[in-house]
């Protein structure tokens, strides 16, 4: 099953990802991850992303469409794949139709006022890409997976945070028309519980037990 996972920023498309991606046993593959890994190891992709992701602006179409292209390549995405961050403009979806078949597109829907507040606590970590929130964290400092240090998205400070939202309503947006149009869109409620949020994907695509 190939799939898109679409939604604002803080939507909780990781966070659903990596659920659902264990449940099919299909990888995840976040084009935000790939930036931030390739802008930790310096790479020339990651030195010319840094500007845009540290502004909440998107990096150029062509850059990422070509990681995209290049990873679906791979074989571990023959059985399937949630594309989670991808595409995020229509010229994005146009290009990923020439090289890619897709079987649903997940709307996971949240007001901003919650968004707000969901990545203004957000903590990640950089070695093994958890995600977790302050709220839960119970004063904890270190990943639980792989013990790590948690810290703070640059692009997760407030005042990027309005901006990644204005970028996400004026060129992402647009796709849910866009897929509905093409009968793939499945929307779902991203503001209830995780666990709830996740049987709700599932259903969604089928695949609820
Ligand atoms: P990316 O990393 O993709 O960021 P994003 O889309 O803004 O999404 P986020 O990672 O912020 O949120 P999420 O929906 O995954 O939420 P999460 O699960 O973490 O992209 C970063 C940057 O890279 C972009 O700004 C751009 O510059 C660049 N980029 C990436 N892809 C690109 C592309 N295709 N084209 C151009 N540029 C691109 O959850 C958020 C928080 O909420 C967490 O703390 C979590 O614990 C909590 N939470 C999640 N679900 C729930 C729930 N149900 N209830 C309560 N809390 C919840």
């Amino acid at each position: 099953m190939n799939v898109i996972f679409l939604g604002p920023p803080g939507a909780g498309k990781g966070t659903q990802a990596v659920r659902v991606c264990e449940r099919l046993g299909i990888p995840q593959i976040s084009t935000g991850d790939i930036l931030r890994r390739a802008m930790k190891e310096g790479t020339p992709t990651g030195l010319a992303a840094k500007s845009y992701v540290d502004k909440g602006e998107l990096v150029p179409d062509s850059v990422v469409i070509d990681i995209v292209r290049e990873r679906l390549a791979q074989p571990d995405c023959q059985n399937g794949y949630v594309l989670d961050g991808f595409p995020r403009t229509v010229p994005q979806a146009q290009a990923l139709g020439e090289f890619a078949s897709i079987d649903a597109v997940v709307n996971i829907e949240v007001s901003d006022e919650k968004l707000t507040a969901r990545l203004s606590g957000r903590r990640v970590c950089l070695s093994c890409g958890g995600t977790y929130h302050v709220s839960t964290l119970n004063g904890a400092t270190a990943c639980e997976k792989c013990g790590a240090e948690l810290i703070q998205r640059k692009d997760d400070k407030a005042e990027t945070v309005l901006s990644r939202l204005a970028v996400y309503h004026a060129q992402t947006a647009p796709l849910i028309d866009y897929y509905a149009q093409r009968g793939l869109l499945k929307t779902v409620d991203g503001a209830q519980p995780m666990d709830a949020c996740t049987a709700a994907i599932l259903e969604a695509l089928g695949e609820a037990k």
